[in-house]
């Protein structure tokens, strides 16, 4: 039917208001997250504000490292004197990397005493998953999928941290990341923007609680701002070139997540991206982070980012660099004394204007009042706080819960759960290793300190063990910072470890990857068992058939032949303090494996980068003949998918129904789906939903995650399990450059892993 055109236009326009409503609901659209702006403290701002002079201002833009725990290359000698000057003139808002706290109230005592106006500077440290008690590396935490755990696990690590004087985690790091190859996928909660959203916020609310001034939380730092984990051929700190579609549906949802649970900062990224460096892109940080989403925390700059636009090649020199990294919102300089030594004179000559420096001076001040600094800057200074609060058997004990949550059980041909009898031969480069499980990013993690594989099952009554090492992982230093020798061809110990494993019950073997393997800076080209590991698996397999493997790692692993050559898989991960506890857990079915793998584990790297929720391509195949989107040498599909994981159980799932076939953009439809625990063991199951946009302006993913619930259900037991989509759900980021839901068919997938669904179809009107 054809409408006169009055009536078009005023379709238009009411159609385009509804857009830019539902943009204002999803992001697009200045959101007026304002979680900082309190007209009480503006006023105390505007005050101290009126009394500080122009390097004043500068001064509190600037960050640098102590000397005592480095994260980057840091500068000696004659700059370090120069910074203590600094410090006591009140020309350093910030430090990082100094803990402890009698270390930060010593600091925290030269900057606050010896300045003019007495500013306290903040202190900022990568606590990323445990500050001493530590916590299982990111990505295996996010395979728990228990949002309450992961916020348990970011709370403690606040505590302990805020109680050694710090007021500034660097995290949680909320880069999707696709490709197994980058080293820091471990730090991150895998491959997709749902989860890791969700994630994000739950880790928000952990460090940070409800008030930032309390000794139990700290300020949290969304990071990398933005795009960081999708760097070319998953090389540490490489060309970022993605679309916008990437940018805006992928990578920054997570951001806003932690933006709107309320992040009071935000970190931005070594990369370029698109051309442009993060570091110095407006349209990242002013247009996107500060206007459209109303960011009213402040963004501080990676580790000598600022400087880094010069081998960028956008910046001449560390003048013009400082000039494009404040006209492009990056508040506060980290380690590249840029700020310090020429915001100033960029000011005097014009180049730079005086609201720009006072808007990133502000938002620095607001959460310095946040925390309570100005009350007291040495309220989290206290000696017997932190030796009370940190390594706790509270914190120990959660870290256990944490751990077993997130193991992922990959295959399990009846083996487990063992029986508390019998003889285990305990093999493999890590099964003694109390390394390796504290993970890379260990914050003050005593090294050595974890509970190893073989003790956590020596401590389990009625096994008799027996161990050999078998191989050695790695000669490298346990050090963050220096590269580490991977993996040796050393054999010598093959011949005890056969010995161990002929005649035992079962052998447990422990592979994988040191501590160090992973991380920042630790991309490798192979992400298989590095070394003389699946020699020595092979070796032992020749003599006795029941081994368990037990993977610790912090990446996904391509790992084929171990799959098919053993009875049973267990994803370990680098679990933290308990882990030889948790993993017996496990082991002994005293606790019922539940996670989920966040990311998908390759067949081979040469498919990454590697997703479930890809595209289609317009040779879907398969076809008899070459021509369709595939290998020749090897399937498309993961050696096992997003969403993955096993249970001592089985879970059945009946048919999902829908509460309406229809539904408008105001409207919700429900999905319900009967699970059953059709075992004899009661376990908990995450039921995941996904959707696909049949048809769309711009392609659509075969699969988007779009909820789970973690069910637990004894054995026998049935639940409906409900899910609710409304248009926000279903829409995305358009060509036309907004979030919409657009009209038309919608398949919802339910099940227990992003292959294994079933599905149904509805219709958005
Ligand atoms: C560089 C890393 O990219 C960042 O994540 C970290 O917070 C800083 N170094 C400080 O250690």
């Amino acid at each position: 039917m054809k409408l006169p055109s009055r009536c078009r236009t005023v379709l238009r326009y009411t159609v385009a208001f509804l857009v830019i409503g539902l943009g204002a609901l999803l992001g697009s659209t200045p959101l007026g997250a304002q979680h900082w702006t309190d007209p009480a403290v503006e006023a105390k701002i505007d005050e101290l504000m009126a009394r500080m002079t122009l390097a004043e201002k500068i001064g509190q833009l600037n960050q640098y490292s102590s000397n005592f725990d480095i994260t980057g290359p840091a500068p000696e000698g004659e700059s370090q004197r120069l910074r203590h000057e600094q410090l006591r003139t009140g020309l350093i808002g910030s430090m990082l990397n100094v803990n402890g706290a009698a270390e930060t109230r010593a600091v925290q005592e030269a900057a606050v005493t010896n300045s003019r106006l007495g500013i306290p500077l903040i202190f900022g440290y990568d606590t990323i998953h445990g500050y001493q008690t530590m916590f299982p590396v990111p990505l295996a935490e996010t395979a728990s999928w228990d949002l309450e755990a992961i916020e348990l696990s970011a709370r403690i690590a606040a505590t302990e941290a805020a109680a050694a004087g710090l007021h500034w985690t660097f995290a949680p790091m909320v880069d999707i990341s696709r490709d197994s190859r980058w080293g820091r996928i471990m730090e991150g909660s895998g491959e997709d923007p749902y989860l890791t959203s969700v994630v994000a916020a739950a880790r928000v609310r952990g460090f940070q609680g409800d008030d930032l001034a309390a000794l139990d939380t700290l300020a949290a730092c969304a990071k990398h701002f933005a795009g960081y984990g999708l760097a070319e051929a998953g090389r540490d700190y490489n060309t970022v070139d993605i679309s916008q579609d990437t940018l805006h549906n992928v990578v920054l949802p997570p951001f806003h997540a932690a933006v709107e649970a309320g992040v009071a900062t935000l970190m931005n990224a070594f990369n370029e991206i698109g051309g442009t460096p993060a570091t110095s892109s407006v349209y990242l940080q002013r247009d996107i982070l500060k206007r459209d989403w109303g960011f009213d925390g402040f963004v501080v700059s990676d580790w000598g980012s600022i400087g880094e636009l010069i081998p960028h090649g956008v910046a001449g020199n560390l003048r013009d660099a400082a000039r494009l990294a404040i006209q492009a919102g990056s508040d506060m300089d980290m380690e590249s004394a840029a700020y310090v030594g020429h915001l100033a004179d960029l000011h005097d000559n014009g180049d730079v204007r005086t609201d720009l420096i006072d808007d990133a001076v502000r938002r620095i001040l607001r959460i310095k009042f946040h925390l309570g600094l100005f009350e007291d800057p040495y309220r989290y200074s206290d000696v017997e706080r932190e030796k009370r609060v940190i390594l706790s058997d509270e914190h120990m004990a959660a870290s256990r819960e944490v751990a077993k949550k997130s193991i992922v059980l990959l295959k399990n041909d009846g083996v487990l759960p063992l029986k508390k009898s019998g003889t285990l031969a305990v093999i493999g480069p890590l099964a003694a290793d109390k390394d390796a499980p504290l993970g890379s990013w260990r914050a003050k993690a005593i090294t050595d300190s974890a509970v190893s594989l073989l003790e956590g099952l020596q401590a389990v009554d009625g096994v008799t063990v027996r161990h050999a090492q078998g191989a050695a992982l790695g000669v490298g230093e346990k050090t963050f910072v220096r590269a580490t020798k991977l993996n040796t061809d050393d054999r010598s110990g093959f011949k005890a470890a056969v010995k161990a494993a002929r005649g035992a019950d079962t052998v447990i073997m422990a592979l994988g990857e040191e501590a160090f393997q992973t991380g920042e800076g630790r991309s490798q080209v192979e992400v298989g068992l590095k070394g003389v590991q699946m020699d020595l698996l092979r070796e032992v397999l020749a003599v006795n058939k029941n081994v368990v493997v037990v993977l610790m790692n912090g990446r996904p692993m391509a790992i084929p032949e171990v799959v098919e050559s053993v009875p049973a898989l267990v994803e370990a991960w680098h679990l933290g303090s308990q882990a030889g506890h948790a993993i017996a857990d496990v082991l002994f079915g005293d606790y019922n494996p539940s996670g989920k793998l966040p990311a998908s584990f390759p067949r081979h790297v040469g498919q990454e980068p590697l997703y479930y929720n890809y595209r289609n391509t317009g040779r879907p195949g398969p076809s008899d003949m070459v021509f369709w989107s595939h290998y020749t040498d090897m399937p498309n599909t993961p050696l096992f998918p997003f969403g993955f994981g096993l249970s001592y159980t089985t879970f059945s799932y009946g048919e999902p129904s829908l509460s309406t076939d229809e539904i408008h953009q105001n409207g919700e439809v429900q999905v319900t789906v009967k699970v059953t625990n059709s075992g004899d063991r009661d376990g908990t199951e995450i039921v995941q939903l996904y959707v696909r946009d049949l048809v769309g302006t711009a392609t659509r993913p075969v699969k988007e995650l779009k909820g789970f619930e973690r069910v637990e259900l004894k054995a026998g037991e049935s639940r409906d399990v409900t899910f609710t989509l409304t248009a926000k759900d279903l829409a995305y980021y358009t060509p036309r450059g907004i979030w919409e839901a657009e009209p038309g068919e919608f398949d919802v997938f339910v099940g227990t892993n992003s292959v294994d669904v079933q599905s149904v179809r509805f219709t958005l009107r």
